[in-house]
């Protein structure tokens, strides 16, 4: 495995990939990678001739009051992994070359970015389509894969590759999950062990509403009341949104009909958590 750090050589081999006919996949990463990152890996692995996987802490998807400077980070063993995958390329730019002091230009998906987590976290999204355009402008990549449990993430990157004729394959792939059915997330390292322990309560909440329905339950109010009453069984828990929303548009439905998800986000101590469930309402 190759370590880029800049700009130019990463065009440089790309554009050389490109010529030999190699496709070329891109896995984007802020590092400290977990089994999901791993699992996107692996399929980019298969699916392509060359794989570049970037790790940047992107600071301009973090608010100021957020956790930029303490994000976890884990350089070599991120590294040994990526290595042990077959991964050609790692690709991680200086903070300074990609947002140099007067960059001014930003991508944002109207409407989008501002449902679910872009209410209380109004920038981020439009923070992360910048720097994922940008690292699409550098590497041109045939494909790039992303995780659903950040589901409203790969529903605006898609959204943004059809605006802007992009030409990238979006491969998004499913959670991966802890034996007790907490989503993985490299935030999930600030919890405490007791922290831990509570927070499995987010994926229990939506397994409830997924078995509710299948029970038979049509009646949307009573199920998110269920599964409040859930949540509110753990006070260390404080729910940033609980939501039915459409999976295409991300407007909150009234009604059970076709494909719902289920989407919640929380701080538990330094953490703020997010999970979601696709249910087929029928
Ligand atoms: O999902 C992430 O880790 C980040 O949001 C991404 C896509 C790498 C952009 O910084």
């Amino acid at each position: 495995m190759r370590e880029i750090r800049k700009k130019s050589e990463m065009v440089l081999f790309a554009r050389n990939a490109r010529a030999h006919g190699k496709r070329i996949a891109l896995v984007p990463t802020m590092g400290a990678l977990h089994e999901g990152h791993l699992s996107l890996v692996a399929e980019a692995r298969k699916r392509a001739d060359a794989v570049v996987v970037s790790i940047f802490v992107n600071p301009i998807q973090f608010s100021p009051n957020e956790d930029l400077n303490k994000y976890p980070r884990s350089l070599s063993r991120d590294k040994a992994a990526l290595k042990e995958l077959g991964v050609d390329i790692l690709f991680r730019p200086a903070a300074e070359s990609m947002f140099p002091p007067g960059f001014k230009s930003y991508v944002e998906v109207d409407g989008l970015s501002k449902k679910l987590c872009g209410r209380s976290r109004p920038t981020h999204f439009r923070g992360v389509t910048t720097v994922v355009a940008k690292l699409f402008n550098i590497i041109r990549p045939d494909l790039a894969f992303f995780g659903l449990k950040d589901y409203q993430q790969q529903l605006l990157i898609k959204q943004m590759v059809s605006d802007l004729d992009l030409g990238v394959e979006i491969v998004a792939l499913p959670t991966v999950r802890e034996f007790d059915g907490l989503a993985m997330s490299s935030r999930n390292s600030y919890l405490t062990a007791k922290e831990r322990q509570t927070a499995q309560i987010l994926y229990r909440s939506l397994c409830l509403a997924q078995q509710l329905i299948a029970g038979g339950e049509r009646d949307l109010n009573r199920i998110m009341y269920k599964l409040r009453s859930l949540l509110g069984t753990e006070p260390s828990i404080r729910l940033d949104y609980l939501a039915a929303v459409d999976p295409e548009t991300l407007e909150e439905v009234k009604k059970l009909r076709g494909k719902v998800l289920f989407a919640v986000a929380a701080y538990l101590g330094k953490a703020r958590l997010i999970d979601n469930l696709l249910v087929d309402a029928g």
